[in-house]
């Protein structure tokens, strides 16, 4: 039964997908724009930009937000600029990275946070995956080693925060930070990186989605017998909506899993995840969620565009993976998003937003912070789904 709900879905899907908004030529002239535009507004940033500190987003006066190397956003733009010397061997996008990566190498000890893949494997990861520099492959393992200690086996996952109020949480977020525990056994040989990512997942997949495969945010733990207590929010509208974020997250996090481990049930999962959001009805015509698909100021709502980006980069990932129309569906919507996104709606203009390359994003509403603004993950993964899309459409 669900597999025939699943290709009713899809061949609905099909329908209104079958071609991109743009041509393929007009994406191709889109994208290469894209990229240089990135890359002279990560010029004017790096030339404005304050020694030892990161890009993370605007102030509520206008000026630039910055973060210190243990924010968790702080590897994003060292990664930005490794993408940026890939695309444009301009050597001053690798003296950047470098300089700026330089000042996150004590996160590498760090057992008091999750974050340690977004933190190191977006900065010293794309250094290592472009010059395989022996320093930062250490960097990588000492920062898999730190972020093992926070595996509990009797719940199966990696604890996410240290915040008082809870037992034990887990956010959906986690999932990104396994690819770097499934690089540390490909370069160590050490096997149990790679069974923590696997069993984190398998847990992930159990208790975080419901039977439409939205995700909850949190799902807290008993450190003790391993059961859940909670399903909850943080940051999206309520603990039964679906914050965009956070299924973003999920999408990237379990095509990536697929990647790394062929283990079709990962697959399975993200293609569940990318039917859930693309079918979504709130889900807007321009492929830019909502915050939350289930905000009551709908149609109203603000927007996430680092939520598109990241969704982007994964559906572009995900086509690779399926077959005939599922892939050209899933590639087509994370090609739409990202002309959604690199368009005058969501594109800054060169020298504006504090030199950040993307518009209208949102951090916490919940929170009251960072809603509605640049974010450095936004122009990261933007600029990830831009060379994904130049690599993979000449295939
Ligand atoms: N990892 C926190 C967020 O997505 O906002």
């Amino acid at each position: 039964m669900r597999k025939i709900v699943f290709l009713l879905l899809a061949c609905a899907v099909t329908n209104v997908n079958a071609q991109t908004k743009l041509s393929p030529q007009k994406m191709k002239v889109l994208v290469e724009e894209s990229l240089q535009f990135s890359a002279r507004q990560y010029h004017l940033m790096m030339r404005s930009l304050p020694d030892s500190v990161f890009p993370r987003s605007t102030n509520k006066d206008g000026s630039l937000m910055t973060a210190k190397f243990n924010w968790w956003t702080a590897g994003f733009y060292p990664g930005s600029c490794w993408y940026l010397y890939e695309y444009t061997k301009d050597k001053t996008f690798r003296t950047e990275a470098l300089k700026r990566q330089e000042f996150l190498l004590p996160d590498q000890y760090r057992t008091n946070t999750h974050d340690l893949g977004f933190l190191m494997y977006c900065s010293f990861g794309n250094g290592w995956r472009l010059e395989h520099t022996p320093a930062f492959k250490e960097v990588l393992l000492t920062s898999s080693r730190s972020l093992a200690t926070r595996f509990k086996p009797t719940i199966g996952a990696i604890r996410s925060w240290d915040h008082s109020g809870w037992k034990c949480p887990v956010i959906i977020d986690n999932m990104m930070n396994l690819e770097m525990l499934c690089w540390a056994t490909k370069n160590s040989g050490d096997s149990s990186f790679w069974k923590i990512a696997v069993t984190h997942a398998n847990t992930t997949m159990k208790n975080h989605y419901r039977k439409d495969y939205s995700s909850f945010h949190v799902v807290d733990y008993d450190t003790i017998t391993g059961k859940v207590l909670a399903q909850k929010t943080h940051q999206g509208y309520s603990d039964a909506s679906a914050w965009s974020r956070g299924q973003a997250w999920g999408l990237y996090g379990f095509t990536m899993m697929y990647r790394e481990t062929k283990d079709r049930r990962y697959l399975d999962q993200a293609r569940h995840i990318a039917e859930f959001m693309l079918n979504h009805p709130h889900m807007p015509a321009d492929l830019v969620p909502y915050y939350d698909f289930d905000a009551p100021e709908i149609p109203n709502a603000v927007r996430d565009a680092s939520a598109a980006a990241v969704m982007s980069s994964a559906l572009l990932e995900l086509s690779r993976y399926t077959d005939k129309e599922e892939s050209k569906r899933y590639w087509n919507a994370g090609a739409d998003a990202l002309a959604s996104l690199a368009g005058p709606a969501y594109r800054a203009k060169e020298g504006v937003n504090n030199n950040f390359i993307l518009l209208h994003s949102t951090g916490s509403m919940p929170g009251k912070s960072e809603i509605d603004v640049p974010l450095s993950y936004a122009d990261y993964y933007f600029i990830e789904a831009l060379l994904r899309y130049k690599k993979w459409s000449s295939r």
